[in-house]
């Protein structure tokens, strides 16, 4: 690939260090992604301008004027504080006319709401567990057709936020207290939906037109036989991770048929949802082999050793290949402007 003037966009508290040397594995944590992408790109050949953004759009203008960018390479994942406005400073970057790395606007916005992304994928008969909302100061009335047990989380937000062993919830009690749970920590409408007990899965999808999937990555745990569930301690928790043995690899033991029906699902909910240049989707897998899809995620965690860039390796794609390759899906997306 020739060699880029990238800007890389970021959170003013992400711009990671010149090296690791001198920081904690908590410290480390913090700005990995950003680490790793960014040290790896310029390890690549490619000139890489870092930009830290809080709240203020001009520095993006002025970086975009100066620098004549031939793409940015999107880390940020909110704005003014909020995780919804990931779509806004993409838009902007279209306004500009500048290339982006990972997905455009709209298939951010869509797949942001997880509530919006159900009734997307049931237009699309795409199984997803059924669900209700309940919005932000209103009484919980659960609808009869949503049978217990119930999981409840917030429509909006990602990285497990307010998720924990509770989620799961057995009677109307249970459901009214940690849907109240969700409104005080997350400040957003409750999403209550089914339950699926069962596997859980996580398939990375790269493209614009012509889609890729990724081997299908499965969550473990292989010290305890609590559910699996994905909650904010499995994800963050280094000494919980360690207790529970949390471990992630290729999902075993699946036929090459369902292997298939789980990629052809995967590129389904990602063109329904408008998605481009990469993501990852969420999947659960009932005893009986029913999948169900819980979310889609835009721009997924691109940390070295993490699920997508693992499941990529383990595809035979390394980190500098799945850089390129987003890169690449950046520079040809066909946004509105290019036409
Ligand atoms: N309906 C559900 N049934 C079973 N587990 C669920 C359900 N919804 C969420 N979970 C668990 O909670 C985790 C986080 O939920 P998810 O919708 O993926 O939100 P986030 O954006 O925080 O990742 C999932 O990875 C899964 O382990
Ligand atoms: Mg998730």
């Amino acid at each position: 690939m020739r060699r880029l003037r990238v800007l890389a966009l970021c959170n003013e508290t992400l711009v990671p260090p010149e090296t690791m040397e001198g920081y904690s594995e908590k410290e480390i944590d913090e700005w990995k992604t950003e680490f790793d992408v960014i040290s790896t790109l310029r390890e690549m050949g490619h000139s890489v301008h870092v930009l830290g953004l809080s709240d203020d759009l001009t520095p993006i203008r002025e970086a975009i004027l100066k620098r004549d960018p031939h793409i940015a390479f999107n880390l940020l994942e909110e704005f003014h504080g909020v995780v919804t406005y990931d779509h806004a400073i993409v838009s902007y970057l279209e306004l500009m006319r500048l290339p982006y790395t990972g997905c455009n606007p709209r298939g951010m916005l869509l797949s942001k709401d997880k509530a919006l992304t159900k009734k997307i994928l049931a237009f699309h008969r795409i199984p997803s567990p059924r669900f209700t909302v309940f919005p932000l100061g209103r009484k919980v009335v659960r609808p009869k057709r949503l049978q217990f047990p119930i999981f409840v989380k917030s429509v909006i937000d990602d990285a497990s936020l307010a998720i924990s062993q509770s989620s799961v919830v057995w009677d109307d009690r249970e459901l009214a207290q940690r849907v109240a749970f969700v409104h005080e920590h997350t400040q957003a409408d409750a999403l209550a939906e089914e339950f699926i007990e069962g596997r859980e899965f996580y398939v990375g999808v790269l493209g614009n037109e012509r889609l890729q999937t990724l081997p299908i990555w499965e969550l473990r745990f292989t010290k305890s036989d609590v559910p699996i569930i994905a909650t904010r301690k499995v994800k963050w928790d280094r000494k919980y991770q360690q207790k529970l043995g949390v471990e992630t690899g290729p999902a075993e033991g699946l036929s090459q048929e369902q292997q298939r029906r789980i990629a052809r699902l995967c590129k389904k909910v990602y063109q329904a949802l408008g998605m481009s240049g990469y993501a990852r989707m969420d999947l659960r897998m009932r005893p009986d082999g029913r999948i169900y899809v819980l979310e889609a995620n835009a721009n997924p965690n691109l940390s070295y050793g993490e699920d997508f860039a693992e499941s990529a390796h383990a595809a035979g794609i390394t980190y500098e290949d799945l850089l390129s390759k987003i890169l690449g899906l950046g520079l040809r997306y066909r946004a509105p402007w290019k036409l």
